[in-house]
């Protein structure tokens, strides 16, 4: 059914999809009645990922100061990628009812919840950095009730970017961080999922990527956390499955992807046989759980270029990948779309500013790069200069072949 309605959608894709509803002032035409979405379909074929305001802001005021014209030919049209908004605070909240103000009906809004990641394991043995009752009412609860009070806006939720390889692959770390990081996980995450069974939302939880969990060894593991998680959260209308590469850099189905041979022994060395992978692992646990996946290309456009397959701070020769689209000729993935803001930091680039035990600072990171969030023009220059054709790049964009 989900193929049918594929081939349907790519002789009229051009309408529904690329172009903003802007009415004749030149403003977004949203939704005048609630927004229904339904899990059972891809919602991306309907609906395009919104390029919400303050990325709009960031990259139009990036692009004003860039003289070369084919430059700012591509930051333009980064500017005009849909992007996902993060909380990661319960300070960010407030931004996203700010954001939620302008989303014509023709997009969706996306979000990801990173309230959990930045617990330090297994590097330190940090107190409690998120108590674990206050993540649900802090954190959790403002959202929903933003969303909630939004019903004619769209939202897809990503939650909490990056946590289940570290509690698959730490499992028999005992450290207070670790055994924080799995609480907080089983705790949380089903409640998440639970309270965003909302009809203007879909939700997809994340997977981490093919260098976290599709090691032979740690393969069943994570496919039992991932069912168990989803389990736990009870019987779920708005979950579609899984997302992953969420600001990292793996190919989507290139091969090889990383000049490391290390990475040939990964059975999963690229995000297509990744999420093969999982589905296959997790279908055999005999759970029904919706397994449709979406794949972050934001900073993925070119590869072989770290040292380590886990540095994922601000890497270096790194250029905007594929964009926006649902032509991913896998019928099991929904689109491939930028979750990462590009150009925004993963982390100071001074070494005792780091507070999360990161890479920050390392040979394959670029330098220098502000705090965690700050925006760097360098930064985003350089992931336009080199992204690839049908990239940032206009030459070879195809949407539907
Ligand atoms: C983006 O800029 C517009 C126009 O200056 C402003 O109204 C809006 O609040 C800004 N958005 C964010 C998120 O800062
Ligand atoms: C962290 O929280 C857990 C669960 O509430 C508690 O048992 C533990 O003692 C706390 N650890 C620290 C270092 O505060
Ligand atoms: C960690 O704790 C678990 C459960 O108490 C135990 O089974 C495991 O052996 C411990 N691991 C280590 C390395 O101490
Ligand atoms: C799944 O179902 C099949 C067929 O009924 C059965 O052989 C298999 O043992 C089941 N696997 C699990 C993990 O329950």
């Amino acid at each position: 059914m989900r193929f049918i309605l594929f081939i349907l959608f790519c002789t009229i894709k051009s309408t529904l999809v690329i172009s903003q509803d802007i009415n004749p002032q030149g403003e977004p035409i949203k939704c005048n009645a609630p927004v229904v979405l339904d899990a059972q379909t891809n919602v991306f074929r309907n609906y395009a990922l919104h390029s919400h305001s303050a990325w709009r802001n960031a990259t139009l005021k990036a692009a004003e100061s860039i003289e070369d014209s084919t430059k700012k030919r591509r930051a333009l049209r980064a500017a005009a990628q849909g992007v996902f908004v993060w909380i990661e605070n319960p300070e960010d909240v407030y931004l996203l009812e700010e954001l939620t103000k302008d989303i014509p009906c023709n997009e969706v809004l996306g979000v990801v919840l990173s309230g959990l990641s930045r617990i330090d394991c297994p590097e330190n043995n940090m107190p409690n950095v998120t108590a674990l009752p206050s993540y649900e009412s802090l954190f959790l609860n403002p959202v929903v009730r933003i969303i909630r009070e939004n019903p004619t806006v769209g939202f897809v939720v990503i939650v909490e970017p990056g946590v289940i390889g570290k509690v698959v692959k730490f499992a028999n770390v005992n450290t207070t961080s670790c055994d924080n990081v799995r609480q907080s996980w089983r705790q949380n995450i089903p409640i998440t999922l639970r309270s965003l069974e909302l009809p203007n939302v879909i939700t997809y939880m994340d997977a981490a990527h093919g260098g976290w969990l599709g090691w032979k060894e740690v393969q069943r593991e994570g496919a039992m956390e991932i069912a168990n998680t989803w389990k736990n959260a009870g019987q779920l209308k708005q979950f579609c499955g899984l997302a992953v590469n969420v600001a990292s850099y793996n190919a989507w189905h290139a091969i090889p992807s990383a000049p490391w041979s290390k990475a040939d022994w990964n059975p999963a060395r690229n995000e297509q046989r990744y999420l093969n992978i999982l589905r296959k692992n997790i279908r055999a646990l005999n759970v029904t759980m919706p397994l449709f996946g979406i794949v972050d290309t934001s900073r993925a456009g070119v590869q072989g270029i770290r040292r380590r397959w886990l540095d994922w701070c601000n890497v270096k020769y790194a250029g905007f990948g594929p964009l926006f689209n649902t032509n991913t000729k896998d019928s099991n993935v929904d689109a491939l779309l930028w979750v990462k803001n590009g150009g925004f930091s993963d982390g100071s680039s001074v070494v005792n500013l780091r507070t999360d035990g990161s890479n920050c600072g390392g040979e394959d990171a670029f330098k220098p790069m502000p705090a965690r969030g700050d925006f760097s023009q360098a930064y985003f220059e350089m992931l336009l200069e080199n992204s690839k054709p049908g990239m940032v790049r206009r030459e070879m964009v195809r949407l539907c072949a």
